[in-house]
């Protein structure tokens, strides 16, 4: 298994983690993506689905297996709020030689919160405190966790991380938004440094690191910040975490060059995974999304990838995307 490496502090080789976003970034999509682009050091995994089980078989954990991982560690990511039913993930996940494993206390989906789970769970410090209390004296892995400022208000964090003083987590992933933004509006850099005046713990900044000048300011305004996180960002544009490390600048075209290989190869084992074209042409829609960003005339050019119907459709839009 691909172990995580302690960073050296310095700003100028910050420890980047890919983030998880569940439809995109899976086991196949990590191994293609660190393949093809340097800069992350690890990759927190999409959530398991927060199944009640007595087993979590292989099938059931294919996304976070250490065979089906193999280029940069993972870090698999639960969503559980029963004490019981995270015990048993958790203790299938040490089984396996996982070493850290992160608790979601930030999905904002209205299907996931309505049900006090992710960041619905926020504003129930009592649960949360309470999980922790039974969970962590039984856990032989370190555990992090990720999260918002709130749910609903940014106190709610605030209130809640002094309590988290008191439990040895590994650190604190904090997106800088609240559950009930989704994912618009401002990210809130201020709300951040909020929550470094009270917690013990090592933090985590996640949220719009768009580009290297983005990075730079917020690596000044938080100079104790080591670790980072990225994710819509890095899909929109896949040499971020080189710009970021500082790795050679290269010419557009050999940038094109990689981006097409890297296209390829996902295409080609996606072709072999998934059954049947609706089901490939749908997950690589999902990609272009963001990956799209790449590229000038983007509205256009989604459009048509949007509209393709079948594989051939679909692979003639994306050369004429390349050929510019
Ligand atoms: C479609 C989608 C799926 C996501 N899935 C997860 C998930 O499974 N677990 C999680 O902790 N965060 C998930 N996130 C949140 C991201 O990991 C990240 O926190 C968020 O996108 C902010 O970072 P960014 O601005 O770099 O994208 C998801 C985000 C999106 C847009």
């Amino acid at each position: 298994m691909c172990q995580e490496s302690e960073p050296q502090s310095s700003s100028k080789n910050p420890y980047l983690y890919l983030a998880p976003i569940k439809g995109v970034t899976d086991a196949l999509f990590r191994n293609i993506f660190h393949h093809h682009f340097d800069g992350i050091d690890a990759a927190v995994a999409p959530f398991i689905p927060p199944q009640t089980k007595t087993f979590f078989n292989d099938k059931t954990l294919a996304d976070i297996l250490p065979q089906n991982n193999i280029r940069k560690p993972v870090i698999p990511q639960l969503l559980h709020t029963s004490p019981k039913d995270f015990l048993i993930l958790a203790t299938r996940l040490e089984d396996l030689g996982f070493t850290h494993i992160n608790w979601n206390l930030g999905c904002p989906a209205p299907m996931i919160t309505k049900k006090k789970r992710g960041s619905g769970l926020l504003p129930y410090p009592d649960k949360i405190i309470s999980l922790l209390e039974m969970v962590i004296p039984r856990l032989k892995v370190q555990l992090s966790i990720k999260t918002r400022l709130g749910y609903a208000k940014k106190e709610e964090l605030l209130h809640l991380l002094p309590s988290l003083n008191n439990f040895p987590l590994k650190e604190i992933i904090i997106h800088a938004r609240l559950g009930t933004q989704l994912y618009r509006g401002e990210t809130d850099p201020e709300g951040f440094a909020a929550c470094q005046q009270i917690s013990h713990h090592t933090l985590v900044y996640n949220g719009d690191i768009y580009d290297r000048n983005t990075f730079e300011s917020l690596a000044a305004r938080f100079p104790e910040i080591n670790r980072w996180m990225l994710g819509r960002v890095i899909l929109m544009n896949p040499f971020l975490a080189e710009e970021i490390k500082g790795l050679p600048e290269e010419s557009l075209t050999k940038r094109m060059e990689r981006l097409y290989s890297f296209h390829d190869d996902l295409y080609e084992q996606y072709q072999e995974k998934l059954w049947g074209p609706g089901h490939l042409l749908g997950r690589l829609k999902q990609l272009w999304m963001y990956l799209i960003y790449s590229f000038p005339e983007r509205e256009k050019r989604l459009k048509k990838i949007k509209k393709s119907t079948t594989t051939a459709q679909y692979l003639d839009n994306i050369q004429r995307i390349f050929d510019i």
